[in-house]
């Protein structure tokens, strides 16, 4: 595996490559990496000839008041990960390279990035746009591989991929859980033991409200369920909760089939996020 920092060495490499006709796979990441990134990076591997990944704490999709300066960074872990995983190339930019002073171009979703996530979190998005965006142009990829964890990052990048043309396949992968339920995430490091247990409850009142889907009860009752379940966890505010078309995140009726459940919730000072997807 070679680790390359400057993103001009990076893109003279996949030009190179890619004229030798072989396929690029990418895993965009910020690093702490966990057995959700692996599952990405075990996609690519399979699927792709090259498989390139980033790790980089992205500072413009953070708030002000966010945790930019905490967010864990073990990258001499991540490192031995990714070549435990066989991935070709370790991406490891620095902010100076990435954005010089005179940096003035964002990407921005008009409209789903508007709604959930983005009603707390007002210029994530953007961030989160522009930095996959730029990193698009670097790696040049066929194929890029998001997690559904973060689903409507997901989306968001679906819709910029179509509406800018980028000539890559966005693959979407399953959620991984650890075995209490609990999504897998770098912020669960964040979490004391007994919130870890506490935060379990989410993943619960989710299997919950599939459960109730399929019943075929009404949207809002499902809400109302997830809704009194959440409230139970010790400690805990609930951001949002959300029921919404699993295709494009619009507003959903009692007769739509694809839906997906999802979630904020604070356990302690931690905000997390998942959600389920239900499809009848
Ligand atoms: P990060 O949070 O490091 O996540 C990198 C990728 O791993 C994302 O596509 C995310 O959805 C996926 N992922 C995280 N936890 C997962 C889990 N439990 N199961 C499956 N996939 C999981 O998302 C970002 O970084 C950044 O916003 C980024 C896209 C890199 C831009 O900076």
């Amino acid at each position: 595996m070679k680790v390359i920092n400057k993103p001009e060495e990076l893109q003279k490499i996949i030009e190179e490559l890619k004229k030798e006709g072989k396929n690029v796979g990418f895993v965009p990441t910020m690093g702490a990496l966990h057995l959700g990134h692996v599952s990405l990076i075990k996609k690519s591997v399979l699927q792709n000839d090259i498989t390139v990944v980033s790790v980089y704490v992205n500072p413009i999709q953070f708030g002000p008041n966010e945790d930019y300066e905490k967010y864990p960074r073990p990258i001499e872990k991540d490192i031995k990960v990714c070549q435990d995983n066989k991935v070709d190339f370790l991406f490891l930019p620095t902010n100076e390279t990435l954005y010089n002073k005179n940096f003035s171009t964002y990407i921005y979703n008009n409209n789903v990035s508007k709604i959930m996530c983005g009603i707390t979190r007002p210029t994530h998005f953007q961030g989160v746009c522009t930095i996959v965006a730029k990193l698009f142009n670097i790696v040049m990829p066929q194929r890029a591989y998001f997690g559904l964890k973060d689903y409507q990052q997901y989306i968001i990048i679906k819709q910029m991929v179509e509406d800018l043309n980028f000539n890559i396949e966005i693959v979407g992968c399953p959620i991984v859980r650890e075995e209490s339920g609990i999504a897998m995430s770098s912020r669960n490091t964040y979490l004391s033991k007994e919130e870890k247990v506490q935060a379990t409850g989410i993943y619960k009142s989710l299997c919950l409200a599939k459960q109730l889907f399929c019943e075929g009860k009404e949207i809002e009752d499902i809400k109302q369920v997830v809704e009194e379940n959440s409230l139970k966890i010790p400690n805990s505010k609930i951001d949002y909760i959300e029921i919404r078309n699993s295709k494009n995140l619009q507003e959903v009726t009692d007769l739509d089939k694809n839906i997906v459940i999802a979630v904020a919730v604070k356990v302690g000072n931690v905000r997390l996020i998942d959600n389920m997807v239900c499809e009848k």
